[in-house]
């Protein structure tokens, strides 16, 4: 995820990164056995590592998708310390030109792993360059303009490509094909929460009780970067009240401070569902009037607020946009209104 614009005060519980988590280095886990729920993704990945180091080849070219804060960079790091591979970092928005990314591509050694974070985000023409790289280990490039101009074939070390994206419907088709494992990283269970939390509080040197682990796990939205940045968070107040240990009522003050509630939702959350509900009657509502009515971006909610509220439950997406369901209405103290529930639900659509 990118910085998430627009909103003027930066979020605890916004999952995207921020220059806070880079200091947390140390909380992410660097193999598989280490990182904790994805059972799933964890045994496909297992199975591609191992069969890969038995034919001493690189792996298949692998997508993880999700909401941000998930583990989809963490899980690109685990891959090149299992393969014991280079791991070559860059972002679909930073790849300007064809010729940026044949200097990266030209520049890979056999086996290594080339992480385009937001691969979403590439433009067309450098997209294209990709196709005969990924397939064939090849660069088709062409040199001059007008009617000097000629095509050159490059061969390239075989490499693994390791996309991420948080919007995986706007991978266009011949890409996505290209790619032999699709990996879909999915919200954690509150359980999987509370072990990542006593883990960090482990790697962070502070005790935590068990029920506040599991307290802070249930306000933590399903997502690790949350979890570790509300633990931070508790173990500063902890530490400021010259405490040792955290214990549950550390948690609940905090998280008054922080002005979440018992979901994990917090103002930003509760001005999206109200907008909802008192200026669109509780919708449906397109994503573009919705962030206009709030001032954010479009692609802050659908990337970054949304995923949890639908997740949870709070709102639903229709055909004509997104509805306040009942959850909604009685979180915020709203009556709901019966009717609204004729809503077809059918379909989800991807503005
Ligand atoms: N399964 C896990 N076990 C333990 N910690 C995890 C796990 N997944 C993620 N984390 C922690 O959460 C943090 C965020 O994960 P990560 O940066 O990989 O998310 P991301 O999916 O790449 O997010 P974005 O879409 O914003 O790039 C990591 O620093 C790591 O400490
Ligand atoms: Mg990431």
């Amino acid at each position: 995820m990118s910085e998430n614009t627009n909103t003027s005060q930066k979020r605890i519980i916004d999952p995207s990164q921020t220059n806070e988590d880079y200091g947390a280095k140390k909380l992410r886990p660097n193999y598989l056995e280490e990182f904790i729920g994805q059972k799933n993704i964890k045994e496909k990945l297992k199975v591609a590592i191992q069969a890969a180091k038995i034919r001493k080849e690189a792996m298949d070219h692998i997508i993880l998708a999700g909401p941000p804060g998930l583990g989809k960079t963490t899980l690109a790091y685990i891959i090149s310390n299992e393969m014991g591979a280079n791991l070559q970092i860059t972002s679909g928005p930073v790849i300007e030109k064809a010729g940026d990314l044949a200097a990266i591509l030209t520049n890979l050694e056999k086996g290594d792993i080339l992480f385009i974070d937001e691969i979403h985000r590439l433009n067309r023409t450098v997209e294209e360059i990709l196709y005969s790289a990924m397939e064939d280990f090849q660069l088709d490039i062409v040199i001059g303009k007008g009617p000097s101009a000629r095509s050159i074939r490059i061969d390239l070390q075989p490499f693994t490509l390791v996309g991420a994206t948080t919007r995986l419907g706007l991978i266009a088709p011949p890409l996505r094909s290209r790619f032999g494992i699709i990996l879909e990283v999915d919200f954690y269970t509150p359980e999987d929460l509370t072990q990542i939390i006593k883990r960090s509080s482990d790697l962070l040197n502070i005790e935590i009780e068990d029920e506040a682990s599991i307290v802070l796990a249930e306000r933590s939205r399903g997502t690790p970067r949350i979890a570790n940045r509300l633990l931070r968070r508790v173990r500063d107040y902890v530490q400021v009240s010259k405490k040792k240990i955290i214990k549950v009522e550390d948690v609940y003050s905090t998280m008054k401070l922080l002005e979440m509630d018992e979901d994990g939702l917090d103002k930003m959350d509760r001005k999206i569902l109200r907008t909802i509900i008192e200026n669109y009657e509780g919708g449906p509502v397109g994503i573009n009037a919705l962030a206009s009515s709030i001032g954010i971006e479009p692609d802050s909610i659908s990337e970054v607020y949304e995923p949890f509220l639908l997740q949870s439950g709070f709102i639903i997406r229709t055909p004509r946009g997104r509805v306040a369901t009942k959850k909604a209405y009685q979180r915020l103290n709203y009556p709901f209104k019966t009717e609204k529930q004729n809503i077809s639900l059918w379909s989800e659509v991807d503005e």
